[in-house]
């Protein structure tokens, strides 16, 4: 698998994991109350796997290999990537607390911009990296990607992922 197939399959898991949470959200917005733990445990998940380690292989990794190969950080895509990533962050942390219908509503949100986020990435940001880095540059990002799932652990791998939200979304239905 190059660099950006291990992105995008990541990103395969997070899309899952917000068709989950697009679910949770119209439950919440609608006053049913959802499973005891579950949202803490999404908003952790999405916190684990899709921000501390998918951003950060991109933030780390990715990105910084793309500007060395001659793509400018800002007024450019990478730019806009940084700032979507900024602002996922930002809505995450208002979907933990408030009304249930404004940590709904944040939620709605937050899974529009992670969608169009991703298509962006799958569409634009990985066919400019896959043409701009040379094979020497995929093999170190390849060692560097495996570095960040090693500080991490088990549980950024993505087995280890897809099974989490496949329990969640077993707990979502039950
Ligand atoms: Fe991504």
């Amino acid at each position: 698998m190059t660099p950006t197939d291990v992105l995008r399959e990541e990103h395969r898991v997070i899309l899952r994991a917000l068709d989950l949470l697009e679910a949770a959200a119209r439950r919440l917005g609608a006053g049913t109350p959802l499973p005891d733990g579950w949202w803490p445990e999404i908003i952790e998940w999405l916190r684990g796997f899709a921000d501390r380690n998918h951003h950060a292989k991109e933030e780390r990794s990715l990105f910084p290999a793309m500007v060395k190969a001659g793509v400018p950080l800002s007024g450019g895509p990478i730019g806009v990537m940084l700032e979507e990533h900024e602002r996922g962050r930002a809505l995450i942390r208002a979907m933990e607390a408030g009304e249930p219908a404004a940590r709904a509503a944040r939620a709605r949100e937050y899974v529009t911009l992670l969608r169009e986020h991703i298509d962006k990435e799958n569409g634009v940001l990985f066919p400019l990296a896959d043409a701009v880095l040379d094979d020497r540059a995929q093999a170190a990002l390849t060692r560097e990607f495996e570095g960040v799932e090693a500080e991490q652990g088990r549980e950024a791998s993505v087995p280890h992922a897809e099974a989490a939200i496949e329990r969640l979304g077993a707990a979502l239905a039950g």
